[in-house]
Order: structure tokens, then C-alpha cells, then sequence
């Protein structure tokens, strides 16, 4: 099956409600380079949701980076499904390796996390990944396999049909390194038939699986070519409008 391109921009503890209203301005003048052939979306800190949400260019929907897998209930300083659904929130960035690095986050807190974001009817996107470590002992293939396995072995594969899978690389994150294109189109071949067969064939074949780690304008297209890789989860190229158009261009082909 052909999926579609996806281009996520993932601002993480950066932009006011002002800056992010600024964002959206200057996005809109280039919406004409968001082909509707692919899906967009940005995920900003929660405080700015409320305000993008109407603001936003057609096309480009919001993410959380974060939830509780809770509904409601006495956890101080947290945010449920429920209320991301609320503000209109599609997509979840779930298990990011600065949550499970900086906030002790496991396997199986992430697990819940894909759950409960499915059952509300949001998409998670799941971001797997080696550490610098695990690469050097020629750990990745395995590494990623049980980040995949493990979070979403509860659930079944008809609950599957909306879910994107981010592959970052941890020593590529916000470091200017990356693998090359080819690497990460292996590991990201290997992702899907983990899922294929854990969930199988039609899950695999359709879940959109991205990479991320230090992309950008310059060398998005590289990964994007590749026949595994249908997009990226974008960090710090994703907080400039015209820096995240122009990602959308080379992505497209255009
Ligand atoms: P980066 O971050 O693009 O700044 O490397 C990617 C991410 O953490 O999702």
C-alpha cells in the first residue's frame, strides 16, 4: 500500500503563546508548500495548543507531546487524553527518549500511554531508539524491536490502524549526527516486520514510520526516499516556519 508523507515538528519545552501565535502566521504564507498529498503536524508544549488550534494552516494538525495514561484522578502536574482530545489535539508523541532518559519513563508506563491514547481515538507516535551504547555493541536492531514489541503488546492489531512509530536515534538528537539514510532504512524495515509480526501484514504495511535525529532542510529527502522511511519527527528544524516549509518541499519531492 502507498502511505502517506508525514512531517512532524516536535518544539519540546521551546515557544510562548506568543511565539507559537508567530509561528503559525508565518506558516500560513507558505501553505501553498504543504502539499495536501501529506500529513503535518506540530506538537508544542501543552500551553500553546488552545491558541494554535485555530490558527494552524488547513492541514497541519496538533500534537501533544505528552500525556497521563490516567483518566482523571490525583496526579498533580499531568494531563489526560481526554483533555488533549478536548482542545483538538490528534497526535501524542509517546515514550520520547528525553522522557525515558530525564523522566525515568519505562517500557511499561509507555505501553500504557499507547493504549490509553488509542482508545481515545488519538494516534501515538511512538519514538524508539539506541543510545550511543547500544549502537556501538551492535545492539540496535534488538534494542528497537523490544521498545516496539513491549509497547504495544497489549494491544490488538484492529486498535492499529492509526499509529505512527518515530525512530530516533538517540546520540542523533539535537547533536548534528545522523545515520546515514540506508542505516536508518534498515533499521526501519526491521521495525516494520517486528510489527508485521507481532500485529501482522496489514498493520505493517500501514503504519507510517518516521525517523528523527538532527533532521533538517538539507538532509531530509535523503531519509525520506527511502521506501521504509514515510517522513520525520522534526526538533529543532521544526521551530522556524519557513525552516519547516522548506522540509515539507524536499520531503514532497518539490
Ligand atoms: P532534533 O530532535 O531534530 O532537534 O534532533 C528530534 C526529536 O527529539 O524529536
Amino acid at each position: 500500500m502507498t502511505r502517506r508523507k508525514f512531517l512532524a515538528g516536535n518544539w519540546k519545552m521551546y515557544k510562548t503563546v506568543a511565539e507559537a501565535r508567530q509561528f503559525a502566521e508565518q506558516l500560513s504564507r507558505r501553505s501553498t508548500d504543504l502539499s495536501v498529498d501529506a500529513d503535518y503536524a506540530v506538537c508544542p508544549p501543552f500551553t500553546a495548543l488552545q491558541a494554535l488550534r485555530v490558527i494552524l494552516p488547513s492541514g497541519v494538525l496538533l500534537g501533544a507531546q505528552n500525556v497521563h495514561p490516567g483518566g482523571n484522578g490525583a496526579y498533580t502536574g499531568e494531563v489526560s487524553v481526554d483533555m488533549l482530545a478536548e482542545l483538538g489535539v490528534h497526535y501524542v508523541v509517546v515514550g520520547h527518549s528525553e522522557r525515558r532518559q530525564l523522566f525515568g519513563e519505562g517500557d511499561e508506563f509507555i505501553a500504557q500511554k499507547v493504549e490509553a491514547v488509542l482508545q481515545a481515538g488519538l494516534i501515538p507516535i511512538l519514538c524508539v531508539g539506541e543510545n550511543l551504547n547500544q549502537r556501538e555493541h551492535g545492539q540496535t536492531l534488538q534494542v528497537v524491536a523490544n521498545q516496539t514489541q513491549t509497547a504495544l503488546a497489549g494491544i490488538a492489531s484492529t486498535a492499529l490502524r492509526a499509529l505512527v512509530i518515530a525512530y530516533e536515534p538517540v546520540w542523533a538528537i539535537g547533536s548534528g549526527l545522523t545515520p546515514t539514510p540506508a542505516e536508518a532504512q534498515q533499521v526501519i524495515a526491521h521495525i516494520r516486520s517486528v510489527v508485521g509480526e507481532n500485529k501482522g501484514a496489514a498493520v505493517a504495511s500501514s503504519v507510517q514510520i518516521l525517523y528523527g535525529g538532527s533532521v533538517k532542510p538539507g538532509n531530509i529527502a535523503g531519509f525520506t526516499n527511502q521506501p521504509d522511511i514515510d517522513g520525520a519527527l522534526v526538533g529543532g528544524a521544526s521551530l522556524a516556519a519557513d525552516s519547516f516549509a522548506d522540509m515539507a518541499l524536499a520531503m514532497n519531492g518539490r
